[in-house]
């Protein structure tokens, strides 16, 4: 990881190398955490962070499920990532914000443990790399299930839910392969470890529906709209494994991977990114980096002092 200077902690910037905290943290022990993967991209009005709102809405909507008080208003956490990229000098890079049950009960129910919060940022290219964007990944369906309502909140970003995508992950990229592709708990399609997917079949784009655990991405949502409003049809119904071999095009979506062609599913071959998937990427990454006027809305444009001295 590229270090950055600063780390915002339960309301104080404190060092990069500072920011500790408890071994007995009860988050550590039991992933009583909620988290946020958000990017920040250098545009000509200054760093500009992506549906920073969305996400922090979604911070907050994943604490009230896991009963997690955060101390801090959804406004005050914005104001602290923007003075954080500013102290840090960052023009672009990746936000993790992190509420956690801290240190001071043990146990399930730990109520008397504080609520700490964080927020780093540091410069973090492609999840995948950049080459995996403009070539396509090739993806396993995992031989584990995406977790299920039955058990955890698929709809919320908490960290103990991680151990299902480091699952699904470790086990693609031990078998030769780059992202695991995570079937529901009835063998429909659901996301990657850490994206959404998208299928193009007879021109139209298909994606998993909320009832597939899917977690209800930003970049999801991003895509939907923008590739609604290029005239195409979203589709977003149940999707069977075998579609996945016939498809004629498939991309994942997510904060950290960005848009990323699939090229290959349990070794078929879908070929390189097509032309559908080369024209919603396009226009994905306009959005992204403030070159799309109709989408600038999306940017929470952080106001930097000038890097110009005279
Ligand atoms: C499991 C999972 N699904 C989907 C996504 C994509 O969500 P988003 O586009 O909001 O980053 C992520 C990334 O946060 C994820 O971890």
């Amino acid at each position: 990881m590229e270090k950055s200077e600063w780390i915002w902690m339960n309301g104080e910037f404190v060092r990069w190398d500072d920011a500790q905290v408890h071994v007995l943290s009860h988050g550590l022990h039991y992933g009583s955490g909620v988290f946020e993967g958000i990017r920040a991209y250098e545009t000509e009005r200054g760093a500009g962070i992506f549906r920073h709102r969305d996400h922090l809405d979604r911070l907050a909507k994943s604490a009230e499920l896991y009963y997690l008080d955060i101390p801090y208003s959804v406004d005050e956490l914005r104001e602290a990532t923007h003075e954080l990229l500013r102290r840090n000098g960052l023009r672009g890079g990746y936000i993790r914000p992190i509420a956690f049950r801290g240190f001071g009960e043990m146990g399930l129910y730990a109520q008397s443990a504080p609520i700490d919060v964080i927020i780093a940022a540091w410069p973090w290219g492609a999840y995948l790399g950049e080459e995996a964007k403009r070539t396509g990944v090739r993806a396993k369906v995992s031989s584990w299930r995406r977790i299920s309502a039955a058990s955890l909140i698929p709809h919320a970003k908490a960290s103990g839910q991680y151990l299902n995508s480091i699952l699904a992950k470790t086990e693609s990229v031990k078998a030769g392969y780059d992202e695991a592709i995570l079937l529901d708990e009835h063998g429909m399609v659901c996301e990657g470890s850490g994206e959404n997917i998208f299928l193009v079949r007879d021109g139209q784009l298909i994606t998993p529906g909320h009832t597939a655990s899917i977690l209800d991405g930003i970049s999801r949502k991003s895509v939907i709209q923008i590739a609604q409003d290029l005239g195409y049809t979203v589709v977003e119904r149940d999707i069977a494994r075998s579609e996945l071999y016939v498809a004629e095009e498939a991309f994942l979506v997510g904060t950290a991977a960005e848009l990323v062609p699939v090229r290959e599913v349990d070794d078929h071959a879908l070929g390189d990114p097509g032309e559908i998937t080369r024209v919603i990427q396009a226009r994905f990454e306009d959005a992204l980096h403030g070159r799309a006027q109709e989408y600038l809305e999306w940017l929470d444009i952080v106001e930097q002092p000038s890097r110009v001295t005279s």
